[in-house]
């Protein structure tokens, strides 16, 4: 495969699928990003100069500009997408034009082309777990989000597309990821940094939701897996099997930075807050061999120490628009924790 065209390709996991396709494979890349709120120039920084990354600025619902952005590649993987949950609350219109809008102008793209595409999806499609059980690919979309929602959408989208034009393309969904480069809206980061000023973390409602997480590395291997190997038409669990509450991963991320406990505040919960998210992974690897390969707490430890050293690239990011989103969603919640 000569060169591959990567949405939101400046995006936390989107910029590490691009770095590792450089470090790894002889694929040449084409980014295409919008980059909105998420998407960082910095995330791609000495890659440009490989000259093997070229980046388009521009949004996944625009044909003209998504036509100029596949031009040559020979296979589409779509990691362009409005990702956080609480945002989805306060807005989801957005999140119904970048999340399935956007899937289907690349599918059209794609199927127009004759070349693959890969749907980069979510375990949130699955809706939420008792204690028990996990979910496998044949398990019911029951999304509780709209964030949730429109990635199942784009899922259900793209199974149309298979059927009705013959396309080719692979779904893979994938559970809670961490490593450098996170935006720090989501929780390891936003706990990170905030123990790192020695402000309150706000943890939800009794802490206890659990997550399956997994290294952006893993992801990103996986999802190379699929793109190779994957049959088309199918859709691919990824998960590395770490299961832990929110509250457990507070603990950790505590004891790494040797921060107090007195620094997590119980907040109001999430409305609509999923309790729990397991995925079976067998299908994957099954089908590709792939294996997760960072042990948990060495890659926290790493992705803390990443987010000690990286003080300017968060506080930019803390200081910008980010600061009235935080403030609105949690301002009140931090003024009557319960706890
Ligand atoms: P998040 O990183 O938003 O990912 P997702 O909702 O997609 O799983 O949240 C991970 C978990 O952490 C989720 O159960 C919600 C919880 N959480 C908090 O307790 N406090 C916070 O400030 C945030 C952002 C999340």
């Amino acid at each position: 495969m000569v060169r591959i065209c990567v949405t939101g390709g400046a995006g936390f996991i989107g910029s590490n699928f691009v770095r590792r396709l450089i470090e790894t494979t002889e694929s040449d890349v084409v980014v295409l990003d919008l980059l909105t709120y998420a998407g960082n120039l910095e995330n791609l920084e000495g890659l440009e100069e490989t000259g093997r990354m070229t980046f388009v600025k521009g949004s996944v619902c625009d044909a003209d500009v998504v036509a100029r952005a596949v031009e040559g590649c020979g296979a589409i993987v779509n990691f362009a997408a409005e990702t956080h949950v609480d945002r989805s609350i306060s807005d989801p219109s957005v999140f119904l034009e970048t999340n399935v809008e956007g899937p289907q102008v690349l599918m059209k793209a794609a199927k127009d082309r004759g070349v693959r595409f890969v749907q980069v999806s979510t375990d949130e499609v699955y809706g939420s777990l008792t204690d028990t059980g996990l979910f496998t690919e044949s398990s019911p979309l029951d999304p509780s989000s709209p964030y949730a929602a429109s990635k199942a959408s784009a899922d259900l989208l793209l199974s149309a597309f298979v059927r009705t034009f013959g396309l080719d393309a692979v779904v893979t969904r994938c559970g809670n990821n961490y490593g450098p480069r996170q935006f720090p809206e989501k929780l390891i980061p936003l706990f990170v940094t905030n123990a790192l000023e020695d402000k309150p973390l706000p943890l939800y409602g009794d802490g206890l939701n659990v997550r399956d997480w997994i290294h952006v590395d893993d992801h990103c291997d996986a999802i190379m897996a699929v793109m190779e190997a994957g049959e088309t038409g199918q859709v691919y669990n990824i998960s590395a099997s770490q299961e832990l509450t929110n509250k457990e991963i507070a603990e950790r991320l505590l004891d790494c930075l040797g921060k107090p406990w007195d620094l997590v505040h119980h907040v109001e919960d999430r409305p609509g807050h999923d309790r729990r998210y397991a995925l079976d992974a067998s299908k994957l690897c099954a089908r590709t061999g792939w294996r997760p390969k960072v042990d948990f707490d060495r890659g926290l430890a790493q992705t803390v120490a990443w987010y000690r050293d990286n003080v300017a690239w968060w506080q930019r990011i803390k200081s910008g628009e980010y600061r009235r989103f935080y403030d609105k969603l949690y301002g009140d919640r931090l003024k009557t924790p319960k706890g």
